[in-house]
């Protein structure tokens, strides 16, 4: 999704905001852009495709060495108009004095438009973005004072979301950023100020930093920050110290962040556990969540809310949920629950579930939930997203930054929180004391199931050498095994396009099984828990239709290994942990089956890694 950087300083501005925006490549984008203020005027650079195209350009025709100390710049995701040069950000205004970079969508775009152009303003592009240059240009015509009124009263015109980033070529020492449903986030050093919207781009400069509100127009100066409401004047909003190591965000010697982030499960695990599991009481602490045993006692319904690999999560979690706190649950794709007018009895528990904490559809069910009076839980990866502090309370996973796209181990450890809730909750319930001493010592033992998974990478190359050339295939599962057949389908067709479809295994019957035959291969996700033997008659269906079968099946097991062409060994664990190390299994799969392909695994086409926008 697009991602926005600004500077403003003591130091080249265009090597600052050039190396942030590469630190957000990741989000996925199709353009880029920065603008800087330089002797009295605006230097405009975009081109389309990688950075590195931008930066080629750059240096090609000398402003790479600018020495302007104010400047912004954009990765673009097409939305209104083509990836082109012309839709690429910053935009400027008529004038040529005023630069904008935007995320998030303009609604009321082409009314604006019209009325801009009946006054006489010519676009240049077919974006929604180059209204906001234009109107902000018009109200300092109209006598706004300085740019930051120019902004505001821009802003009051505008519908839909956006966080923004101004320069004027006339105020070299302000730049004007604000927020409305898309994150912004300032950073502060000594005589610096960074402006990002995604922590990921500042870290490097600064850990210290203000997280901007919805409603909320900052003024930034060289080592300040002055933040007010769109409606109203001044606000306090504390500089807060976030703990983001900067190296997280690099490869570390690894040839893609997917693999390194596969790599990586073991210690995330380790982090999203650690003090949170209490052995001699049979229990888990979960302090975020900020609810006495007697609030936990009285929640009567759980609905889970996402999207995608958080979705999917979401179910596991949802069936641990009845399993350990008999609490009826049910999982919702964010988009239906927001729009769908759902019913939310009293005394439900909405877990909204979130890598990014910025997923549009997900901050909207939550906002939707709260409305509806339910106890808002988050579960989020990112520190000071806008879900984690929407919801006010919540767990975070700790799982350190995921930067790929296809999300690894937000997922293993989305399953770790949602397990050790399932316990909470059980436990202020009918569960015992000595089955919750059980489940402590078995979820501990998580990141170790993860270790002797990620063993099998040889084996897993092997298969995928199989798998590398197909054009379909279906995962399988049923139980918890159902949600970790999906995961293991989305995770093969976002980085390798090879169409997959995850099923529940008894589903196939019902028509899919009309597609195999020894050109579409299955992969079953079959270990040794609950609904076992009907897995194994699934696995017989699909061979007696000549699909070549991949099992993912608890280490040693014969039977399994007599039925299927080839098999993944996962460590024996209980059901309600499984789903853990069998996506793994899953994901080294698809990392290997993309990489033979050649493709872009870190950067699937179409995809962005936080989808900000509906
Ligand atoms: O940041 P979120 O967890 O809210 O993101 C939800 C989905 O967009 C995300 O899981 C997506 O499906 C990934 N590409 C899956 O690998």
């Amino acid at each position: 999704m697009c991602g926005i950087v600004g500077y403003i300083g003591t130091r080249a501005a265009a090597g600052v905001v050039l190396s942030g925006l590469k630190r957000l490549e990741y989000r996925g984008y199709d353009s880029a852009g920065v603008a800087m203020v330089e002797d009295g005027g605006l230097r405009v650079e975009r081109s389309v495709g990688k950075i590195a195209a931008l930066e080629a350009k750059m240096a090609g025709d000398g402003s790479l060495g600018s020495g302007a100390t104010l400047g912004i710049g954009h990765t673009r995701w097409a939305t209104h108009g083509a990836p082109t040069e012309g839709n690429a950000h910053p935009h400027v205004s008529m004038d040529g004095k005023i630069a904008v970079v935007h995320n998030g969508i303009i609604e009321n775009h082409a009314a604006l438009r019209a009325k801009l152009e009946a006054k006489g303003y010519v676009f240049k592009s077919e974006t929604d973005t180059e209204v906001l240059a234009h109107l902000i240009q018009d109200a300092k015509a109209g006598g706004a004072k300085d740019l930051t009124e120019a902004v505001k009263e821009a802003l009051r015109a505008v519908r839909g979301t956006y966080g923004v980033a101004v320069v004027s070529a006339d105020e070299p020492g302000r730049m004007v950023v604000a927020r409305q449903g898309s994150p912004i986030v300032v950073g502060l050093c000594e005589g610096e100020t960074l402006v990002a919207s995604d922590l990921s781009a500042i870290v490097r400069h600064t850990n210290k930093v203000v997280f901007l509100d919805d409603g909320d127009v900052a003024t930034l100066g060289r080592g300040h920050v002055d933040v007010e409401t769109l409606d109203s004047g001044a606000v306090d909003r504390a500089a807060q110290v976030v703990d983001f190591a900067a190296d997280a965000v690099e490869k570390g010697g690894y040839e893609h962040f997917m693999l390194k982030e596969i790599h990586e499960q073991p210690e995330a695990l380790s982090n999203t556990i650690r003090g949170r599991l209490l052995e001699v009481d049979g229990t888990a602490k979960l302090a975020g969540l900020q609810l006495e045993p007697r609030a936990l006692a009285a929640i009567t319904n759980i609905v889970v809310t996402a999207c995608g690999t958080s979705y999917y999560a979401g179910l596991v979690g949802a069936y641990a949920f009845e399993q350990f706190a008999e609490i009826p649950s049910r999982v919702e794709q964010a988009a239906e629950f927001r729009y769908r007018n759902p019913i939310v009895a009293p005394d439900t528990a909405l877990i909204a579930i979130s890598q990014s904490g910025e997923t549009a559809d997900t901050l909207a069910a939550t906002r939707e939930a709260k409305r509806k009076g339910a106890l808002v839980l988050g579960i989020c990866n990112a520190v000071g997203s806008t879900i984690a502090r929407e919801a006010g309370r919540g767990v975070y996973l700790h799982a350190g930054p995921e930067i790929g796209v296809a999300s690894t181990k937000a997922f293993c450890c989305q399953v770790a929180v949602l397990v050790m809730m399932a316990l909470l909750l059980g436990r202020t319930r009918h569960l015992s004391n000595a089955t919750g001493t059980r489940m402590v010592r078995e979820i501990q033992r998580l990141p170790e199931l993860v270790r002797r998974t990620l063993e099998q990478d040889g084996r897993i190359r092997g298969i995928a050498e199989k798998l590398a050339g197909v054009r379909d295939a279906f995962y399988i599962g049923r139980g918890y095994m159902f949600p970790a057949a999906m995961e293991g389908a989305l995770k093969l067709k976002e980085i390798s396009y090879i169409h997959a479809e995850g099923y529940h295994a008894a589903e196939l019957k019902h028509g899919p099984i009309a597609l195999l035959d020894e050109h579409v291969p299955v992969v079953a996700c079959a270990p040794r828990i609950p609904g076992y033997e009907k897995a194994l008659g699934n696995i017989q269906e699909c061979r007696a239709r000549k699909a070549p079968v991949v099992a993912i099946a608890t280490e040693g097991d014969r039977d399994i290994a007599a039925l299927a062409q080839d098999v993944i060994e996962v460590p024996p664990c209980p059901e309600y942990l499984a789903a853990v190390p069998v996506v793994v299994a899953e994901q080294m799969l698809a990392y290997h089956v993309a990489r033979l392909r050649g493709e872009a695994i870190d950067q699937p086409r179409n995809l962005a890694k936080s989808v900000t926008v509906e």
